[in-house]
């Protein structure tokens, strides 16, 4: 898969968004090692730290369908520059091996970013004990 057909599979993700609070939307695409495109959306909640962010969702559904191993994420937002995605997020997309981001928005805007450039100090499983 091309890196544009995964940005317009956020696209299409971000769609999907529920923000009646932020009114910011937001879409992510996943590609697996396997080849299998995940996606997700930012579905926020009455509860606001209840709320859940797109890179968030797209990597529990795909964990969720075991699909473990990632390589590629796109994130959709409309912000310009187009927006990165948050600290947590990062980690999680790191944690199951996403490798390349691609940031994107609704205006054409698009950068590529490797994983090490947006968590340079990535928490690892090798931090635990009995874990090396
Ligand atoms: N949001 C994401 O979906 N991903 C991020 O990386 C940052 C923020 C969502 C959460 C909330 O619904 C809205 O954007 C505003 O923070």
């Amino acid at each position: 898969m091309t890196d544009d057909e995964l940005v317009a599979y956020a696209k299409a993700a971000r769609k999907k968004a529920y923000a009646p609070y932020s009114h910011y939307h937001v879409g992510c695409a996943l590609l697996a090692t396997d080849g299998t495109l995940v996606t997700g959306c930012n579905v926020e909640n009455i509860v606001l730290p209840e709320t859940i962010c797109a890179e968030k969702v797209a990597v529990l559904k795909a964990v969720s369908e075991g699909h473990t191993q990632l390589e590629v994420a796109a994130v959709v937002t409309d912000s310009e520059p187009p927006a990165t995605p948050c600290g947590g997020c990062r980690q999680m997309l790191h944690s199951w091996g996403v490798k390349r981001v691609i940031v994107a928005n609704m205006h054409g805007g698009q950068t590529t970013y490797e994983m090490g450039e947006l968590l340079p100090h990535a928490f690892r499983l090798t931090e635990l004990p009995d874990q090396s």
